[in-house]
């Protein structure tokens, strides 16, 4: 496969690097595109398209890689896919859901695959815990609660590039930037919920637009309660992941996942046996080491799912379920009330834009040393 790629600041420079030292088998760069014209040193032996007109309409590139600004995936994505190409786009795949539904649709219609950047899939803890709930050796799951708030970032993250914590660049913060990876395990090991309430805070820790605190309670169906927070200003926070289950019990914390199997119950809270008592537990503690293969395992699953060589595991659709859970838990802060599921994506759509037409770009963003400063916060 031979990629174009848009976008080469924090993140694309870093596929960039991937690719040129040859970490995905069969993939290489057809060019690269930045509307800001990179410097050639920067990205050596790469070709530099001129536009993005030249870019989709050259037959060597099979796939783009978009790795621009949130508020530019989908049309980026949706032209891509259009001029028949396979787009990975960088997470989130879209700012609304209607949005991300629609690049669903598109690549069917075209034929083509695309992908969404959900690279924390990779981290080996995650699918684990995945792993476990799916296989029901837990039993039922009572209550999910995942405190991820250790995503802190000072204000130069913000002021460092004209989009960042506006609603016009990326349609909200915590949730969609920073914590849409969290919020995309979730859904990929509990899917949607019926209903949920949130609550959010907009520049209570920086001075941004948009939300840099979230909490949310959810229901799902057949029982399962959940609350989920995230935090890009508090220090330096945690990330703590609990479930309760009929058989079991995880807890998730620092690398390490403890396990607690409950012996030879159906249902501890039904039976009898232990009206009077706990259950007998066998506990172990799994530590992991490293985050996986990250970004450069969800681009071999691109190239390979392009070649009808494997399935595609951060397909669109899985894009989708996150945006669509982020797009929520706004909604239910905005309107102060329940949001159900599907939910009403024309009224997030409507409160959104209006958000954004009063909403302003930073006009001079601090931007060369900040884009060294900003690796160091990916
Ligand atoms: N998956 C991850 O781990 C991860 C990490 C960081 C960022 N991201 C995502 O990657 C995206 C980019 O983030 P970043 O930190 O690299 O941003 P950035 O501001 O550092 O870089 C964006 C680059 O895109 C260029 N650009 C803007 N609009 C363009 C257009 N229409 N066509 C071509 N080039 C354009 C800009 O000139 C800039 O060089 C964001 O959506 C962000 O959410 C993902």
């Amino acid at each position: 496969m031979k990629a174009g790629l848009i976008g080469l600041g924090a993140i694309g420079a870093m596929h960039f690097k991937n690719i040129s030292e040859g970490k995905i088998d069969g993939l290489e760069l057809a060019g690269v595109f930045d509307e800001r014209p990179p410097a050639p040193e920067k990205f050596p032996g790469a070709k530099i398209y001129k536009s993005l007109c030249e870019m989709f309409s050259d037959p060597d590139v099979d796939a783009v890689i978009i790795a621009t600004p949130s508020f530019s995936h989908f049309e980026l994505a949706k032209a891509a896919l259009e001029a028949g190409k396979h787009a990975l786009v960088e997470k989130p795949i879209a700012l609304a859901s209607a949005d991300a539904r629609e690049l669903v649709k598109i690549a069917k219609d075209c034929g083509k695959i695309c992908a969404v950047m959900l690279n924390q899939r990779t981290t080996p803890i995650y699918a684990r815990i995945r792993e476990l709930v799916a296989s029901g050796e837990l039993g039922r799951v009572n209550r999910a609660s995942w405190f991820m708030t250790n995503w802190y970032r000072p204000q130069i993250y913000f002021s460092s590039s004209p989009w960042r914590g506006t609603w016009k660049g990326e349609a909200g913060g915590a949730l969609i930037n920073q914590s849409i990876h969290n919020i995309d395990i979730f859904t990929w090991i509990f899917g949607l919920p019926d209903t949920l309430r949130a609550w959010c805070k907009f520049g209570k820790y920086h001075d941004i637009e948009v939300e840099d605190e979230a909490t949310a309670c959810m229901e799902y169906a057949g029982g399962m309660t959940a609350t989920f927070a995230t935090c890009t200003g508090e220090f330096p926070g945690s990330n703590r992941f609990e479930i309760a289950c009929d058989k079991g019990f995880l807890r998730a914390e620092n690398g390490e996942l403890f396990i607690s199997r409950f012996e030879s119950v159906a249902d501890y809270t039904m039976n009898t046996k232990y009206m009077f008592g706990t259950p007998e537990c066998v506990e172990i503690t799994e530590k992991f080491d490293g985050n996986g293969e990250q970004h450069v395992g969800v681009l071999k699953n691109f190239v390979a799912a392009a070649d009808c060589d494997g399935r595609l595991d951060f397909s669109a659709e899985e894009g989708y379920n996150s945006v669509c859970l982020a797009n929520a838990m706004l909604l239910s802060a905005w309107t102060k009330s329940d949001v159900s599921f599907p939910f009403d994506d024309e009224k997030y759509a409507r409160i959104l834009s209006e958000k954004m037409r009063a909403s302003k770009l930073r006009e001079n963003p601090d931007t060369d040393f900040i884009l060294d400063f900003q690796k160091s916060f990916r």
